[in-house]
């Protein structure tokens, strides 16, 4: 009984222990295991902030051994034993008391250098070829515009890896706080102020990022993605985004847009249709009354000029379910907050859906790209997501799902 207990006490003694080592342990793993780990950099300025973040644990490491070791030999080493004298009391000394408080002083102004340095290294945003991207923060998903190639993308955003990228953000509603760590750290979203990220992707590869300042009953699932790609697949993105996008249907309002563009141009009607920046149908559809050029001076990339189809059903297709969709999108009012051409400048209050169609998730990361998701999100987001902004249209799980397949054209 008695070895019970001793065992049972040195079990609860060291349970601690065993907590603190397993924490530990559960740090390492890998960037698979852990997307939003910050110990896994795999940009140039995160790998700043892990250096300031490891060179900080080695000088507190050193320290740890330093004072821990002292302590244990003196313990040891002056342990009082039975019958020894009293030993010799003395009071300060000066000396000492300089070094110790010398050595610490010493060691904070090695951590705060670099540190300090990175702080300022972090707001030093590069000039030169970067790629601009604008962040805006809304509760709860994420609008990411690209003023350069004058598109715009939702809650996942796709850079060139190898390429110097700069963010620059704000919020239209609360503070939210964009958190990239495997490639560009954190900062805070403020409305009127902007604030700056950058960074340059060592490789390809899919990384995860959070809204990481409170903001409300879904600040949980206001996730982001960012697809680090080659420049090849990335030019192939952004002319991809370009392409006009038709509701088709029975609305089939892009011949409307081609046709002033044609009176205008004198080029053929297609040729028209492509150049159109706007989102031609929002317009037709008096959704968005905002349509106008986005980024002036915006750099064309290579292929624009050529002659590219409308992305989705064919106009008039009333049969198929995707076409079905189109024209459910329409007549229900969903372009009202949703704009389909990525190209379209107007300030809408649902994300963009330009390619909604090819994205890994839904409703800013609540669940995964699927058909059934995606019906499910249609026929009632509140089911997936309480709370967010978009209502529920009433539509029966046919309509949904028919709204998810015309959805599903748009990559
Ligand atoms: Cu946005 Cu939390």
């Amino acid at each position: 009984m008695a070895f019970r207990a001793r065992a049972f006490r040195t079990a609860s003694r060291l349970a601690p222990l065993v907590l603190v080592v397993l924490a530990i342990a559960s740090c390492g793993g890998t960037s698979e295991q852990y997307p939003q780990s910050t110990l896994h950099p795999k940009s140039d300025v995160t790998r700043m902030i892990d250096g300031v973040f490891m060179t900080t644990v080695w000088w507190a490491l050193l320290v740890f051994v330093l004072v821990e070791g002292a302590l244990v030999w003196a313990i040891l080493r002056y342990r009082g034993k039975p019958g020894d004298a009293e030993p010799a009391q003395v009071h300060g000394n000066t000396t000492l008391e300089i070094v110790w408080t010398a050595i610490p002083a010493l060691i904070l102004a090695m951590i705060a250098v670099p540190t300090v340095r990175a702080i300022f290294e972090t707001y030093e945003v590069p000039k030169g070829d970067a790629l601009e991207v604008e962040v805006i923060g809304h509760q709860w998903w994420w609008e990411f515009r690209y003023p350069q190639y004058g598109v715009v993308t939702a809650n996942e955003l796709q850079v060139p890896a190898g390429r110097m990228v700069t963010l620059k953000m704000s919020t239209v509603d609360v503070l939210h706080a964009f958190m990239l760590p495997q490639l560009a750290g954190k900062r805070d979203l403020f409305q009127q102020r902007i604030n700056t990220l950058w960074f340059r992707a060592d490789s390809s590869g899919y990384y995860s990022g959070q809204c990481a300042e409170f903001c409300g009953i879904q600040h949980w699932a206001m996730r982001f993605h960012v697809a680090a790609t080659t420049p090849a697949e990335f030019d192939a993105y952004i002319a991809g985004l370009r392409q006009p996008r038709t509701p088709g249907g029975a609305a089939a309002p892009a011949p409307a847009a081609a046709r002033a563009d044609t009176t205008a141009s004198m080029g053929a009607s297609t040729g028209g249709q492509a150049d159109r920046r706007t989102g031609g149908q929002a317009g037709a559809q008096g959704a968005g009354g905002a349509d106008g050029q986005i980024g002036a001076g915006a750099q064309a990339p290579a292929g624009q000029g050529q002659q590219q189809p409308p992305m989705g059903p064919a106009p008039g297709d009333s049969t198929s379910p995707a076409g079905q969709g189109a024209k459910l999108f329409a007549s229900r009012g969903c372009t009202a907050c949703h704009a389909l051409d990525a190209t379209s400048s107007a300030k809408m209050v649902g994300p963009n859906l330009a390619n909604i169609g090819s994205r890994r998730y839904i409703g800013a990361g609540v669940a995964l790209n699927t058909d059934e998701n995606l019906a499910r999100w249609i026929q009632n987001p509140h089911d997936m997501k309480v709370g967010v902004t978009m209502p529920n249209m009433g539509l029966t799980s046919d309509q949904a799902r028919a709204v998810a397949a015309f959805l599903r054209t748009l990559k």
